[in-house]
C-alpha cells in the first residue's frame, strides 16, 4: 500500500504488462493514469489516460513507468527496426524532455523504463547478474541505446530502474498464447539444440518486482526481471507438456526458425542464463520462483477442469 494517493504514471498502460501493472497498482492504493497514443475506452485499473506522441505531461505524478516498445516478435526488416528504435530510444528521450519541463519539486521521483536481458547477448551458461557485462548483436546494442537514454533522467534527480525483463508467461501474453498452442495439439517440441537457457518470469512478479523496486529506494540502476531459476528451453518444454499433458517429443531445427522468423530467430535460441539478484537482496519475495508453480497457475488449474469435463470411458 502507498501511504497517500499517489500517482503511477504507466507509459504503454495499454499492453500486456501494462495492464497487470495498472490492475496490481491500483490494488495497492495507487491512482493510475495511462500514457498512449490514442485515446482508450475506461480500463480496469486506469483512473485517467493521457495521450501522447511527442512530450508526455507528467504533471502530478509521483512515479513512472515505461513500458512502450514496438513488438520484438516479428521479422526484423529495416522498417521494423526504425519501429523498434523509435519506440524504445526515441520515446525513452520524449519521457526525459517530459520530466526536465517540470521543475525539480515536481518531478516524479523514479522511473522503471524497461529494457530486457536481450542486453547481455548470446552468452551460453554463463551466469548473469546486473552486474555482468553487457553483450553484442543486434538487440544488446538496442537495449544497450535504450537504457543509455534513460540515463539522462538520472541527471534530473528521478532514480532510475532499467528493467532487463526475460520472457513473461502470463494468459494474456502474446509469446505464451503462441508457445502453448502447438504443445496443446501434442506438437511442441524444444527449439534449436534445447541447450539455451531461458530466463522466464511469471508476468504477477514482473509487476509486483516493478512495484517493489519503486516503493524500495535502495533499488537502483539494472535490474534483471526474471525468476530465481531460469531454466533450459529443453527442460522449459518438458515441463509446458507436463503441465498441459501433453507429448513434446519433437524438435525444431535453428534452420527451420530461421527460414519461419527470419533474424528474430536468434533472439529465440539464445541463451541467458539472468538471475534476479537485485530483487532477491532487496527482499523482494517471489510469488512464482519454479516454473513449475509458474505452470501450475497458469495452465494447471485450466487443465484440471478439463480432465474432469473429459467423459468417463463406461459414458
Ligand atoms: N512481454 C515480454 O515477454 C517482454 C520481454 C522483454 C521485454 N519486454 C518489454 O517490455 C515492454 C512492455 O512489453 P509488453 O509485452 O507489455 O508489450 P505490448 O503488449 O506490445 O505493449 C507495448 C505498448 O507499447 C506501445 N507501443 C507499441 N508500439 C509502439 C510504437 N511503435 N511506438 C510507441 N509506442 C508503442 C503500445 O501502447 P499504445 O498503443 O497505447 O500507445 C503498447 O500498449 C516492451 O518495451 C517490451 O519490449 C517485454
Amino acid at each position: 500500500m502507498t501511504s497517500r494517493a499517489e500517482t503511477l504514471g504507466i507509459v504503454g498502460a495499454s499492453g500486456f504488462i501494462g495492464r497487470e501493472l495498472a490492475r496490481q497498482a491500483s490494488a495497492a492504493g495507487w491512482q493510475v493514469c495511462g500514457y498512449t497514443r490514442k485515446a482508450k475506452p475506461p480500463d480496469a485499473g486506469v483512473a485517467e489516460w493521457r495521450e501522447w506522441n511527442e512530450v508526455p505531461d507528467f504533471n502530478g505524478i509521483s512515479a513512472v513507468v515505461n513500458l512502450a516498445g514496438e513488438p520484438i516478435n516479428q521479422r526484423w526488416t529495416a522498417d521494423a527496426k526504425r519501429r523498434f528504435y523509435d519506440s524504445r530510444i526515441g520515446a525513452t528521450g520524449r519521457i526525459v524532455r517530459g520530466l526536465s519541463m517540470l521543475g525539480r519539486s515536481e518531478r516524479p521521483h523514479v522511473l522503471v523504463n524497461a529494457s530486457a536481458v536481450g542486453i547481455y547477448g548470446e552468452r551460453g551458461d554463463e551466469i548473469l547478474e546486473e552486474g555482468s557485462p553487457t553483450g553484442t548483436g543486434y538487440l544488446a546494442e538496442l537495449c544497450q541505446a535504450w537504457e543509455d537514454s534513460a540515463d539522462g533522467v538520472a541527471r534530473l534527480g528521478p532514480r532510475v530502474l532499467k528493467w532487463r525483463t526475460g520472457l513473461v508467461l502470463g494468459r494474456e501474453g502474446e509469446a505464451f498464447k503462441k508457445m502453448l498452442l502447438p504443445f496443446r495439439l501434442g506438437l511442441g517440441g524444444r527449439l534449436g539444440s534445447g541447450k539455451q537457457w531461458v530466463p522466464w518470469i511469471h508476468v504477477a512478479d514482473l509487476v509486483g518486482g516493478i512495484l517493489h523496486g519503486i516503493g524500495y529506494g535502495g533499488v537502483t540502476g539494472p535490474v534483471n526481471g526474471s525468476a530465481p531459476e531460469p531454466e533450459r528451453n529443453e527442460d522449459f518444454t518438458r515441463k509446458l507438456a507436463a503441465a498441459l499433458q501433453r507429448p513434446a517429443a519433437l524438435a525444431v531445427p535453428e534452420f527451420a526458425l530461421r527460414w519461419m522468423m527470419g533474424d528474430f530467430a536468434s533472439a529465440m535460441v539464445a541463451s541467458h542464463r539472468a538471475v534476479p539478484r537485485v530483487l532477491l537482496e532487496s527482499g523482494y519475495k517471489f510469488r512464482f520462483p519454479t516454473l513449475e508453480m509458474a505452470l501450475g497457475d497458469l495452465v494447471g488449474k485450466e487443465q484440471a477442469s478439463l480432465s474432469r469435463e473429459e467423459p468417463s470411458p463406461r459414458g
